[in-house]
């Protein structure tokens, strides 16, 4: 056999045994034969790089590194779906759809709680993948999805068409890669969605192909060369072509039958080894869609219908204090353990004293929890019929659990604080703050690390990690010569971060990111900020008389000085870096606020294009805003434009704005 012929035979066995293996879920092959054949395949495309092709299987390890990703304008748009959270609801979709079409068929999915991408093949070759975007303009992630193994790189027939599914990861996975970043003291992903979006979002397509992801194919977007009459039909010839095709659950033709499937499933999500957050009713017959027709965002021939968030009962052992970075005390309940959407909970946040009160919530209590999008979870509520007498009540704590000072709480305010600014929890939890990405963004100090630094006394404040050594980085437990001497060329590096990540970093009460950089764009260096009168601080936008008091009391305190003075002389930039002027200025003058999660950029990102742009990006909608910025999920922002006749742009209409589109 010709080289160019075997290399080809192999590429076709091995692409069949992806397809058991990841599409079926049924292999036939053991890893090591599989590996070996894989191995075969790779020496040959070595020795004869003249055969190279992108779709072979041995591209499914990534490579390519993206500085961004390119836009990519949907050929049809990727709408949303409209959301019901009951069955009367569920019962209104029907009593609209059965109003235009008789004898409605329709068919339940699963809702894959992932990421929306579309597919484009050409003749049988996947050529294109992107994001989901705003629905109209996605993100090119093409390289990254070459990575996931249950997407064909080529189909079964050399057929054209775009597809549109759900990248997900699944539990296992999940946790599996949380539990790595733990170890190696990264940030956790809160679910397994978030784990998902970041994995397909990331610049180095190697990190994602390590990341075992899946995706479940839901719809033919559009294609010359099939054409499905319904979508059962349509998901068939999609498993034909060798997709992994979603599972419908059920045919319904009325509300009747929904009640129980709705109540089944909120059971059964949780014996997927994937994460599902609702169903998707969906009108079978596709020339029936049509008659039905769209609103400007959502089909109306389909619904989504969201579970509640799972709640469980648990004891609550008792309440125990955490002192933040600002020395604000954070009550928390630890639990007796359960398993909540999917993982093992013991702790949940009480958040502040009146929380706890107005709950009446005591030591010994049975209590709902339930997890709201973030990690840790909290109390919903008492189970009072289980009271025994045997409870507790609640005692709020009158000094420092760990300094000892006497604890405050001013008048009007929820948080009560330890006012101790040497407090060694305040201490620990100020230096993680500080070396932060959004902060001074120092890699490899972990918690644990810090927290040792401290106690063995090598860091007493923020400033005294400019003089730690590679030597005693190094003599640390699990840190050799190498880690050590990256994380002090880190913290060298930090020297340039800017007095808005510094200002930032240094935790100023009520100071968060958007604040600092509007100070420092105003004051352009620290001396200046240093300086600045309570009156003039409340006049730089997004500062209120809270934040203005917070910083100058926080530059009224000696000891925060001498900190300050120990950072400039070891080297750290007081000075506020310009953002980098385009010439057109395309935005000069315009203010911005920012809403929802942008398609194709990082806040951080959007930002510095508008400053670039001659523009400047505050927090809250006033009369003075000349545009709002509209990601996905907005906030109460969007609300505020539209009361206040405030211009909302897309991140396309955005990009049109600044010529980027063009
Ligand atoms: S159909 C035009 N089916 O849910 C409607 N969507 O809330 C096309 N999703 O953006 C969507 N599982 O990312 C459909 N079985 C399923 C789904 C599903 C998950 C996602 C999808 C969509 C979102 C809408």
């Amino acid at each position: 056999m010709e080289i160019r012929e075997k290399i080809e035979a192999l590429r076709k066995e091995i692409e069949y045994h992806e397809y058991l293996y990841y599409v079926k879920d049924a292999p036939e092959i053991s890893d090591v034969e599989f590996d070996h054949m894989m191995k075969e395949l790779e020496e040959l495309e070595q020795a004869h790089p003249e055969y190279a092709s992108e779709n072979s299987p041995t591209k499914r390890v990534g490579g390519s590194v993206a500085t961004e990703f390119a836009p990519v304008e949907h050929a049809v748009p990727l709408l949303s779906l409209g959301n019901t959270y009951n069955i009367e609801e569920i019962e209104a979709f029907f009593v609209r759809t059965q109003k235009q079409i008789d004898n409605v068929e329709v068919i339940v999915e699963p809702k894959i709680d992932g990421l929306s991408v579309a597919l484009t093949y050409e003749k049988g070759v996947f050529v294109q993948g992107a994001t989901r975007g705003d629905g109209f303009v996605g993100e090119d992630v093409t390289e990254n999805l070459r990575t996931v193994r249950s997407i064909p790189l080529r189909l079964l027939k050399p057929v054209s068409l775009t597809v549109r599914g759900e990248v997900y990861m699944d539990k296992a996975s999940f946790q599996e890669l949380n539990a790595q970043r733990e170890r190696d003291e990264l940030p956790l992903f809160a679910n397994p969605r978030n784990a998902a979006a970041g994995s397909l979002r990331q610049q180095d397509s190697k990190v994602t192909a390590q990341r075992k992801l899946s995706i479940f194919i839901f719809n033919v977007e559009t294609s010359p060369d099939i054409t499905p009459k319904t979508h059962l039909e349509g998901l068939k010839m999609l498993a034909e072509l060798g997709f992994k095709t979603i599972q419908p659950i059920a045919t319904v033709k009325g509300a009747d039958e929904i009640n129980s499937i709705c109540r089944l499933w909120n059971e059964k999500r949780y014996e997927q080894t994937y994460d599902i957050d609702g169903l998707v009713l969906k009108v079978n017959d596709l020339a029936q869609r049509e008659i039905l027709g769209y609103t400007a965002k959502t089909p109306r021939w389909a619904v989504a219908y969201k579970f509640p968030a799972e709640q469980k009962e648990t004891l609550l052992r008792d309440i125990t204090f955490q002192v933040g970075r600002t020395g604000v005390i954070t009550p928390a309940a630890e639990l007796e353990s359960v398993f909540l959407a999917g993982t093992k909970v013991s702790r949940a946040t009480l958040h502040n004293e009146d929380f706890i009160r107005e709950k009446d919530i005591r030591i010994g209590d049975h209590v709902l929890i339930q997890k709201a999008g973030e990690i840790i979870p909290e109390v919903v509520s008492v189970v009072k019929e289980k009271r025994d007498g045997t409870q507790k009540p609640f005692e709020m704590i009158t000094s420092c659990p760990a300094c000892g000072t006497a604890l405050i709480r001013e008048e009007g305010q929820a948080a009560t604080y330890c006012p101790n600014a040497e407090c060694p929890a305040q201490t620990v939890r100020l230096l993680i703050h500080f070396v932060s990405r959004d902060a001074m963004d120092i890699n490899g100090l972990g918690e644990q690390v810090i927290a040792r630094l401290h106690q063995l006394g090598l860091v007493h404040d923020v400033a005294d990690l400019y003089s730690l050594t590679v030597e005693q980085l190094a003599s640390m437990e699990r840190m050799g010569e190498k880690s050590g001497q990256n994380i002090v060329n880190a913290i060298a590096n930090s020297r340039n971060a800017g007095l808005a990540r510094l200002l930032y970093a240094l935790g100023i009460r009520h100071v968060g990111k958007g604040t600092a950089s509007a100070i420092a764009a105003q004051y352009g260096s620290m001396d200046a900020v240093i300086k600045a009168e309570f009156e003039e601080l409340c006049n730089v936008e997004d500062v209120g008389e809270i934040i203005a008091r917070s910083i100058v009391s926080y530059f009224l305190e000696p000891r925060n000085l001498e900190v300050i003075e120990k950072l400039r002389i070891a080297g750290v930039s007081m000075l506020h870096q310009q953002a980098e002027k385009s010439e057109r200025q395309s935005l000069s003058g315009k203010t911005f606020v920012l809403t929802g999660t942008l398609p194709s950029y990082t806040r951080e990102e959007a930002t510095k294009i508008i400053e670039r742009e001659g523009g400047k990006v505050t927090s809250s909608v006033t009369k003075k805003t000349d545009y709002v910025l509209v990601g996905e999920q907005p906030g109460s922002k969007a609300e505020k434009a539209q009361k206040l006749g405030i211009p909302m742009l897309t991140e396309a209409e955005w990009k049109t704005l600044i010529g980027e589109n063009t």
